[in-house]
């Protein structure tokens, strides 16, 4: 679908106005698919709302992307504004949402208002994310009702990765009935849109169906209203074994690994800088 589509509600909708939540819920009436990627500065949120993508995710996973932690978990609020605010600077277009970091929303009520005020104020983020149903309801009724669009993230929640015992499927079997319960709660409580994570299938197009506001996908197959991706996955930047979900649309790793080889040979060869790249 072109940036220009104008059958589209979002990639119809004039580019001199952020995309809205209100835009993503018109989107799931309408029966359009639209995609969400990462991005964590300001250059690559520049080239992903160039082209075109409505929703761009500040996700937690920076802590393994860009800080090189090996889980969400260390990541601290700190941590996550200064990237927020870059990529609300670099992009003109897209709605921003802000993943609330482990350890900054689950205390209580209090807690989360004043970490989602933190990354609104401070950040310029449009939304933020949460993980977890039930046991987060609260929050999520406290930050919609303060102003604060929420998301929320069902399924694989990698902050509870230590509880979980690693990154493995979720919501088979009967735990699906409790997803299914969790995303349909969230809705009650005003979210604006619900994560699922390394879920079955069937399960996610039984969410899709029941909820009125759009369900974004990663590794919940092919019946999600949107589907979100790592960008680095994506475009092949990070190295060793990818989950079964990633497909890989560019070699970024091997691209960038030979230039640089390039360009080290050719300085030590002394053939770069040349004439044209050095001032008389
Ligand atoms: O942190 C993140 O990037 C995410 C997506 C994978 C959904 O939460």
């Amino acid at each position: 679908m072109s940036a220009a589509d104008p059958t589209s509600t979002l990639y119809g909708a004039p580019r001199s106005r952020r995309i809205t939540t209100r835009d993503l819920t018109t989107a799931k009436t309408h029966g359009e698919r639209w995609p969400m990627i990462t991005a964590y500065d300001a250059l690559s949120a520049g080239i992903f709302d160039e082209a075109g993508i409505p929703v761009l995710l500040v996700g937690d996973s920076a802590a393994m992307v860009v800080y090189g932690y090996d889980s969400t978990v260390p990541i601290t609020v700190d941590d996550l504004i200064p990237l927020t605010r870059a990529v609300v600077r670099g992009s003109s277009h897209a709605l921003v949402i802000a993943d609330l970091p482990f350890g900054s929303y689950q205390a209580g009520i209090e807690q989360a208002l004043h970490t989602g005020a933190r990354f609104m104020k401070e950040s310029g983020a449009h939304a933020v994310k949460l993980e977890g149903g039930q046991r987060v309801l609260p929050q999520v009724e406290a930050l919609v009702a303060a102003g604060i669009p929420v998301f929320g993230h069902l399924g694989l929640t990698p902050q509870s990765v230590n509880v979980l015992g690693g990154y493995r499927v979720q919501g088979r079997g009967e735990s699906g009935e409790t997803l299914l319960q969790d995303a349909k709660a969230l809705e009650s409580v005003g979210a604006s849109g619900v994560v699922l994570e390394c879920v079955p299938s069937d399960l996610a197009a039984r969410v899709t169906e029941v909820l009125t506001i759009p369900t974004i996908g990663i590794g919940a197959g092919p019946a999600t209203d949107a589907q979100v991706i790592v960008w680095q996955d994506l475009l092949g930047l990070t190295g060793g074994p990818t989950p079964k979900f990633v497909a890989r649309y560019a070699d970024m790793r091997a691209l960038m690994g030979e230039a640089v080889s390039s360009w080290a040979q050719d300085v030590r060869t002394g053939s770069y800088p040349g004439p044209e790249h050095s001032y008389s």
